[in-house]
């Protein structure tokens, strides 16, 4: 089989789908073509693809394959020089349905990574994690860049600098990274979810959990979420998260927000008066810039200084850690792609396999996944 690995053309997006280790082990077995400069964003050079064994092509060589490794979703353009019939795997939005319904049309048999169910054997395949792993991480980082102040409590000859108070909003996987992160560099960290086994993993890591406490079982069915992920709480909880919150923003230096719902627009968790309310000189990370924002007042792709307070919105931070970000990434999709090549190197997909139908999001024409 022919394995296409083209260069990412959306603005701002530095990874790619494969690296010369994932190369390697799909090159044993298949003829694998690299478009040239696809890696060098991401630290790889055209060299080492082909040192892993890929031949170095043009785009159309790469994405006229018959399985064809993307990153982020193809446009138009490249959709165009695809094969009816071939094989796309990457982050392809599964809530984007024009851009579904584009893919159907052009006869493509795509997977969207995210939509992997949340069980233990689709870990090592979950590119949300992998991707918000990083993103946690260089939220900190970005912070800690802004902040003008120290992170950890100092005690010098010229007298004690106070550790940096973080207050991280959403702790999923990228708002458990920002805390190891932050606690790393000595701050002293606050966080709030919504979903009640998150306390317990706040705390192992040496945060503080603001406690909301549910006051009726419809509070508490709703905080359970489903498959992993949050739904949207009600009013009452959301206005007493607000008043605890409120309190706890005034004494924060940095606030992280990673809070989502899938398909939804992210929950406004940080208002204006809040903001106002802040120290000037404290930073604000928006991870949900991109879905909306956490914060009423982040704009997207910018940092922004407003009341005090440098807010930043700057989306998809796992492209900032390119190399590494590209190196899980490419692990991911070689996992998934044991679902779906036999043992005789042929594609088969098996709609019986629950994280195939659930990635599968169009085939023969048909969109199979409705919103
Ligand atoms: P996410 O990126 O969808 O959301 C981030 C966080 O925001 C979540 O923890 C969510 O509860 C929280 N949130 C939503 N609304 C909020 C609000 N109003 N206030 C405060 N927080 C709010 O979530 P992510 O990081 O993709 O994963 C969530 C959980 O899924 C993980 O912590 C983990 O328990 C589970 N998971 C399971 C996996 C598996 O078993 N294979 C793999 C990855 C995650």
């Amino acid at each position: 089989m022919r394995i296409g690995i083209p260069a990412e053309t959306r603005p701002g997006e530095t990874r790619v789908a494969a690296t010369p280790e994932t190369v390697k082990k799909l090159a044993a077995r298949h003829q694998v073509v690299v478009q040239a400069g696809a890696g060098l964003s991401s630290s790889v050079t055209d060299a080492a693809f082909e040192a892993a064994g890929a031949t170095i092509g043009s785009a159309a060589d790469a994405l006229g394959a018959d399985l064809v490794l993307k990153v982020r979703a193809p446009d138009e353009h490249e959709r165009g020089q695809m094969k009816p019939g071939a094989v796309l795997v990457g982050m392809l939005n599964p809530f984007d349905q024009d851009n579904l319904a584009a893919l159907a049309g052009a006869r493509l048999t795509a997977f969207a990574l995210e939509a992997a169910p949340r069980i233990t054997r689709a870990q090592s395949l979950d590119v949300l994690s992998s991707q918000a792993n990083i993103a946690g991480y260089k939220a900190v980082m970005m912070a800690a860049n802004t902040y003008q102040r120290f992170m950890p409590m100092l005690m010098t000859a010229a007298g004690t600098v106070k550790a940096a108070r973080v207050l991280i909003m959403g702790v999923g996987v990228a708002g458990l990274q920002a805390i190891a992160t932050a606690k790393r560099l000595g701050a002293v960290i606050e966080a709030s979810d919504v979903r009640p086994p998150v306390k317990e993993q706040v705390e192992s890591l040496g945060a503080k959990f603001i406690d909301v406490p549910y006051v009726t079982d419809e509070e508490r069915e709703i905080a359970m979420g489903t498959g992993g992920y949050a739904r949207p709480m009600p009013a009452d909880w959301m206005r007493r998260q607000a008043e605890l919150v409120g309190e706890r923003a005034k004494l924060a230096d940095i606030i992280i927000t990673t809070a989502l719902i899938p398909g939804r627009r992210a929950p406004v968790l940080i208002t204006e008066a809040m903001v106002k309310a802040m120290k000037p000189g404290s930073v604000i990370v928006d991870m949900a810039v991109e879905q909306g924002g956490n914060c009423e007042l982040s704009e997207l792709g910018k940092t922004v200084v407003k009341h005090g307070v440098s807010i930043i919105g700057e989306p998809n931070l796992a492209t900032l850690v390119a190399a590494d970000a590209s190196q899980l990434y490419a692990r991911n999709v070689l996992d998934f792609l044991k679902l779906i090549i036999d043992k005789e190197d042929k594609l088969v997909i098996d709609r019986e396999d629950e994280i195939v139908r659930a990635t599968l999001m169009c085939m023969d024409g048909e969109l199979l996944r409705k919103q």
